[in-house]
């Protein structure tokens, strides 16, 4: 198709070189192709909704990396009021990705079943694009790599995204170059590691929550990063109770005991001393 589209036609007659005609809405973005993706194993219609919302969420995970992938390279490069656009965009795909829910929990317990079976050990823990995310934001977990492996050889990205400096990582070198005691250990530390908070990052964000004022575009960044982080907690608290709806204490299909598992990871937060510091502020 881009081929198609960017390849000038020549008018036999006149010799003039005539613009591309449009590709028309099915043909612009594969509509047709996007459409034969969603092939269900079974009669059940709700293994058609199961699918098709399935895509939704592979493909806003994807909306809320590539933004949040944008706020991280323009917070490299001190342009905070593009970053805080970035962040804004990511907040409102994480908020449709919260509602995408609601489909899933229109089928029952007992429609979930009737298709279960066929996904065999299929699970979202699989995702490479949820996980790219995941690292993208901080939650780095090198054996999560091996757990979406079939996928990372496809896609390098994942591994790429282990090692590099996370949004969290750039927010802490973007308060350290505006003058704020972040340690210099954590401005340089091994970024295929899982952060460890600490007290002194926890100690700058007091700092500027106690006055705002004077540190504007921190707090902005701040705030933003609150809002991604709590939308993100509140698509894992919906997983979890949607899980539970559908499944009770079974275990999961890619091997955890379910909702046990998701229960704990749920308690995790992203940019954890933006939280912390709410108990002294
Ligand atoms: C009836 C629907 C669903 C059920 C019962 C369910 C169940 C589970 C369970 C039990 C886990 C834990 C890992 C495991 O053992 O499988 C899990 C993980 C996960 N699921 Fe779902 N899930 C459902 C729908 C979805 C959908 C539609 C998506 C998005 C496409 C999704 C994305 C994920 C992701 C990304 C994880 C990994 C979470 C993490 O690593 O923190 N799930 N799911």
């Amino acid at each position: 198709m881009t081929e198609h589209l960017e390849r000038p036609l020549t008018c036999p007659v006149a010799g003039r070189v005539e613009p591309p005609p449009a590709p028309g809405y099915v043909t612009y973005a594969r509509m047709d192709r996007l459409h034969e993706l969603a092939a269900p194993r079974t009669e059940s219609a709700q293994e058609l909704s199961f699918i098709l919302l399935s895509h939704v969420k592979e493909l806003l995970f994807r909306m809320v990396y590539v933004d949040v992938d944008q706020a991280r390279a323009r917070l490299r490069a001190d342009d905070v009021d593009q970053a805080c656009r970035a962040l804004e965009r990511t907040v409102r795909s994480q908020r449709i990705l919260v509602t995408t829910w609601e489909g899933i929990n229109a089928i029952s317990a007992d429609e979930f079943l009737a298709f279960r079976d066929i996904l065999g050990d299929a699970s979202g823990v699989q995702s490479f694009m949820y996980r790219t995310l995941e690292f993208a934001l901080g939650n780095k977990n090198p054996a999560m790599v091996e757990t979406a492996s079939a996928q990372a050889d496809r896609y390098p990205d994942l591994r790429a995204e282990l090692s590099a400096p996370s949004l969290y990582d750039e927010t802490l070198r973007y308060l350290a170059r505006r003058g704020h005691p972040v340690p210099e250990s954590l401005c340089t530390r091994d970024f295929r590691e899982q952060y460890a908070p600490d007290p002194a990052v926890e100690d700058v964000w007091l700092t500027i929550y106690r006055a705002p004022r004077s540190h504007p575009d921190e707090y902005r960044v701040a705030e933003l990063l609150t809002e991604v982080a709590f939308q993100f907690s509140q698509w894992r608290a919906t997983h979890l109770l949607v899980v539970e709806r559908k499944l009770g204490r079974k275990p999961g299909t890619g091997g955890t005991d379910g909702v046990d598992w998701l229960r704990a990871v749920s308690e995790h937060r992203f940019f954890p001393e933006l939280w912390s510091m709410r108990t002294r502020l």
